[in-house]
């Protein structure tokens, strides 16, 4: 694997690459980044992945400062997954001044859920997404569904802005016990972790109502958090929502997706299910 700090030396090594497949990330690689990566490859003559933790898509106060830098790990994960280069920039390369353009995301993706609770977060992450589609030019880009709200987001930031790129969402890598993979999975102390997966068993119970044709969508919503609370969770929002858009959706909508977001202690975790 080749690993470059520098967009010129990575425009360079890619100028007769062929197809390429980019798989962006902000390190701390896990089974759910790695499964990216090997799909990738069908998507690429050369697979680029890149490691870049993006202070412009973190709050203050949020964990930009501890995220987990695990660099050498995570070059050995991409070697043995077979990637070819690796974009790992410091921030001058990225940020050499203040970024003064920036990706405005519409108030109706960036003021619901995720963008409710972490303003200005999606304008940061479309920003170096951005940034990074014109850095690598990628036929095709890959991203978790995890983080369900950001494929959307990009997906609809390439399609207004005319990318010609090919976006594919990866399904959530889960733990034996259903707890889906994250970086911050790493905060949780040994009894957090036990109870961790309480977000999947909540979101599932959910969707099992939904099969059934439960349609009292505020009653599950409503229900969902309130378990989450009892067992010493914070839920920022338990919400079914349309896949196709985030809206609420009416009773007899279909393509639905439950969505939550829940504090655990000092960790946040967020998950989803598709219904
Ligand atoms: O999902 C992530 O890891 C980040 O939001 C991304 C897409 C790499 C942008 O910094």
């Amino acid at each position: 694997m080749q690993i470059h700090d520098t967009i010129a030396g990575l425009r360079a090594a890619l100028k007769n690459a062929g197809r390429v497949a980019l798989v962006p990330t902000m390190g701390n690689l896990h089974e759910g980044h790695i499964s990216l990566m090997e799909q990738a490859r069908s998507h690429g003559d050369a697979v680029v992945a890149s490691i870049f933790v993006n202070r412009l898509q973190f709050r203050p106060g949020e964990d930009f400062e501890k995220y987990p830098r695990t660099f050498q790990a995570d070059c050995d994960k991409l070697i043995a997954a077979g990637v070819d280069h690796l974009f790992a920039p410091v921030e001058t390369e990225m940020y050499p001044r203040p970024q003064g353009y920036t990706v405005a995301v519409p108030k109706e993706q960036d003021g619901i859920l995720e963008g409710e609770f972490r303003p200005g977060h999606f304008n940061g992450m479309a920003t170096v997404v951005m940034k990074l589609f014109q850095i690598v030019q990628p036929d095709t880009a890959l991203f978790g569904k995890k983080d369900y709200q950001q494929l959307m987001v990009i997906r609809n930031m390439v399609q207004d802005l005319n990318l010609p790129i090919h976006i594919i969402g990866g399904e959530t890598i889960r733990a034996a016990d259903g707890l889906a993979l994250s970086s911050r999975n790493g905060y949780l102390s040994p009894d957090q972790r036990r109870e961790a997966p309480r977000l999947f068993e909540t979101l599932t119970k959910v969707v099992d109502a939904l099969r059934h044709g439960n349609i009292d969508f505020p009653a599950l919503e409503r229900d969902a958090a309130i378990q989450l609370r009892n067992n010493q969770w914070q839920p920022d929002y338990v919400a079914i929502r349309k896949k196709s858009d985030l809206q609420l959706p009416a009773a007899h909508d279909s393509g639905l997706v439950v969505l939550a977001a829940a504090r655990l202690g000092s960790t946040r975790l967020i998950d989803n299910l598709e219904v």
